[in-house]
C-alpha cells in the first residue's frame, strides 16, 4: 500500500519565543495509507486541528517534514503548495460557510467558477455531485432553507468538487444529531470505496472514532495510542 500522507518528526510551535508559546505538536510521526479513513481523537487542545492544517497544507511545520505521496511538500513555495492544495485536497468546512442565499447547486458550483469551466457546466457537475450524496430532492433549495444534515451533505459535495485525493474534516458531526451523523459517515465510506478517497477526520465523537479504520489518539501534542478497527 502507498502512503497518501506522511508526517515525519513534526513539531508545530505557535508564537515561538513569546510567553504565549505553545508546542501544539511535539515530534509526531504518522503515516496514512491511501483509501483509508483515519481519525484523530484526543482531548480539546491536544493538537488535532493543528495536525489537520499541516496535512491540508494550510500551515507549515516548525520542524519536521510533511509528504503527500512521495513528494515532500512542507518545504515547497506557497505557489506550489496552493496548487497542490487546490488539486489534491478537499475540506469539509462547517456548514456555516455555505452562502445562505445561494441554492445547493450554486454553492457546490462555486469552487469551479474561477476556473475556465462555464457556469452551466459547473452547475451540471454540481448537480451530479449533489445527487451522489443523496441531495437530488434539494438541488434548487437555498442553503437557508436546508436542515443541518442537508447542509452537511452540501458541504461534502462542495469539498469533492475538485475531485480531491484527500478529504479533511474537522469535527464533521459537531452540529448534527446521531441519525444524521450515521448518514454522513456512510456517505463518506461509500466515497472511499468508490473513489479511493483518503479521509482524515478530527473528532471527539465516539461514533466517528469507531467508524474510522484507524484511530490515532493525541494527548498534549503527541500520539499516545493507535487503534486499528476490525472491519
Ligand atoms: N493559531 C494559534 N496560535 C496560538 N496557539 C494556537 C493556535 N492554534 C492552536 N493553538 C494552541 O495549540 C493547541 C492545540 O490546538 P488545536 O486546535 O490543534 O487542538 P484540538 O485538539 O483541535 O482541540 P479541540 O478539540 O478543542 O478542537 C491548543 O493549546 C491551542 O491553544
Ligand atoms: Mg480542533
Amino acid at each position: 500500500m502507498t502512503a497518501a500522507i506522511r508526517i515525519e518528526s513534526v513539531w508545530k510551535t505557535y508564537n515561538p519565543g513569546s510567553p504565549r508559546q505553545v508546542d501544539a505538536l511535539r515530534d509526531v510521526t504518522l503515516e496514512i495509507e491511501e483509501g483509508t479513513i483515519v481519525a484523530l481523537g484526543g482531548p480539546s487542545g491536544s493538537g488535532k486541528s493543528t495536525a489537520l492544517s499541516l496535512i491540508g497544507l494550510l500551515t507549515r511545520p516548525s520542524k519536521g517534514k510533511v509528504f503527500l505521496g512521495t513528494k515532500e511538500v512542507s518545504g515547497l513555495s506557497e505557489v506550489f503548495r496552493t496548487r497542490i492544495r487546490r488539486d489534491t485536497i478537499g475540506f469539509i468546512f462547517q456548514a456555516q460557510y455555505l452562502i445562505p442565499q445561494l441554492t445547493s447547486t450554486e454553492n457546490v458550483a462555486l469552487p469551479l467558477l474561477c476556473t475556465d469551466i462555464s457556469q452551466s457546466e459547473a452547475e451540471s457537475l454540481a448537480r451530479e455531485r449533489l445527487i451522489s450524496v443523496g441531495m437530488d430532492h434539494r438541488l434548487d433549495f437555498r442553503a437557508a432553507e436546508l436542515s443541518g444534515g442537508e447542509l452537511q451533505r452540501v458541504s461534502i459535495a462542495r469539498a469533492l468538487m475538485n475531485n480531491p485525493r484527500i478529504l479533511i474534516a474537522d469535527e464533521p458531526s459537531s452540529s448534527i444529531d446521531e441519525a444524521l451523523t450515521k448518514d454522513l459517515l456512510s456517505t463518506l465510506r461509500r466515497m472511499v470505496k468508490e473513489e479511493g478517497l483518503t479521509v482524515v477526520v478530527a473528532s471527539h465523537d465516539p461514533m466517528v472514532l469507531k467508524w474510522a479504520d484507524i484511530r490515532h489518539l493525541l494527548h498534549d501534542g503527541q500520539v499516545v495510542d493507535t487503534i486499528k478497527e476490525q472491519q
